[in-house]
């Protein structure tokens, strides 16, 4: 098993079927010899910095059905909100007075706001704070949209593949196309975006497989950011009977992507804080590097409700960023407040 480790450290990669092995035969002593090696390349590529970006949650509408998602349209008990453009630049404007350098616009499949609103906005912010890297995280839409939205400013795009398994894909995403998902992420590349895919850990029926296919995909892709958070399952969704996914194994799953994607941006998500206590920082040590405290205003926090008991509802954005800060040191990490780009981007710049 342990030789598996060395040599994912070695070379970067590892076959499918050794993948699957090491998924199916995990232990502690494995584990604990994996966390060595991932913190070591973390610490190589990246040193102890943790770039933190400000997420601003700003429309909980979703023409979308996904059953995992406490957002899906067919959760009619869902309080919805939408915040109007001059209420996300509030947000950008208290999260820039506290430090930050990144901003992630995220929200459900909303048509309110159409691909002008959203260049305007994105226009307005880049000129407003030009030396801030905006990323969106607003689902699947067109090419010219995505197109038009990068002219206007937006430096990079959040969009998880969630599984790279297509028979999971198609049982958890009614009306949607595992295909078109693939090609948004191959067209934001192409547009030039740093772009973010991304998985959860722990679906119903999800299996060593599905998720060492995750993996290869992640591989072939080559993101600049790659999100992995565990599935927790939303009362109000079709899944609210499953199982969570595992702190464990999603901390597995990061150390895993550190090494065969060893340059790329890897969140400690908030799902993992949520399913612990403790879970954002053992993400860090496990190499990890990026946090995004929420700068939405409280009066919405709770109803972008993803989840089950999602964690900083209550919180201001001051003291999420403070929460963060102290948690980052006590992990023995730097706070880096700076644009935070990725290894991959900034050589392309060079
Ligand atoms: N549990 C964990 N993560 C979830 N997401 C959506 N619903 C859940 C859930 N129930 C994740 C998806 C999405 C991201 C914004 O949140 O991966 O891409
Ligand atoms: Fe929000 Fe700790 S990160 S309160």
């Amino acid at each position: 098993m342990k030789q598996f480790v060395h040599k994912l450290y070695s070379r970067g990669e590892l076959a499918r079927d050794e993948l699957v092995y090491l998924l199916e035969h995990m232990d502690a002593e494995t584990r604990a010899e994996l966390f060595r090696f991932t913190h070591r390349r973390r610490m190589e590529k990246y040193g102890d910095k943790v770039y933190m970006r400000g997420l601003i949650e700003f429309s909980s509408f979703c023409r979308r059905d996904c059953l995992y998602c406490g957002l899906r349209a067919g959760n009619r008990n869902a309080e919805r909100y939408r915040l109007k453009p001059e209420q996300i630049l509030d947000c950008c404007r208290e999260g820039y007075d506290l430090g930050f350098r990144t901003f992630v616009l995220q929200s459900g499949e909303d048509a309110w706001y159409t691909a002008d609103i959203l260049t305007e906005l994105v226009l307005n912010i880049k000129s407003n704070f030009p030396d801030t890297a905006l990323t969106l995280s607003i689902g699947e839409r067109d090419e010219i949209t995505y197109s038009k939205l990068y002219k206007a400013g937006a430096n990079r795009f959040l969009l998880r593949h969630e599984t790279a398994s297509r028979r999971l894909y198609q049982s958890l995403h009614p009306n949607m196309s595992f295909d078109n998902r693939r090609n948004c992420l191959k067209t934001l590349q192409a547009i030039g975006y740093q772009v973010g895919a991304g998985f959860m850990v722990g679906l119903p029926g999800q299996t060593a497989e599905d998720l060492a296919d995750d993996f290869i995909y992640l591989k072939t892709l080559n993101p600049d950011m790659i999100g992995i958070g565990p599935f927790i399952p939303h009362d109000q969704t079709p899944l609210a009977g499953a199982r969570a996914g595992s702190l464990e194994d999603t901390l597995v799953m990061v150390a895993l992507a550190r090494l065969l994607v060893p340059d790329a941006l890897i969140p400690a998500t908030t799902a993992l804080g949520t399913l612990n206590s403790e879970g954002r920082e053992m993400a860090l040590k496990v190499g990890a590097n990026v946090v995004m405290p929420n700068l939405s205003p409280v009066s919405v926090r709770n109803k972008y409700a993803l989840y089950n008991g999602k964690i900083c509802t209550g919180d201001e954005s001051a003291q999420c960023r403070h929460c963060l800060e102290l948690r980052i040191g006590v992990a023995g990490f730097s706070v880096d407040m700076g644009r935070g780009d990725s290894i991959k981007a900034i050589m392309a710049n060079r």
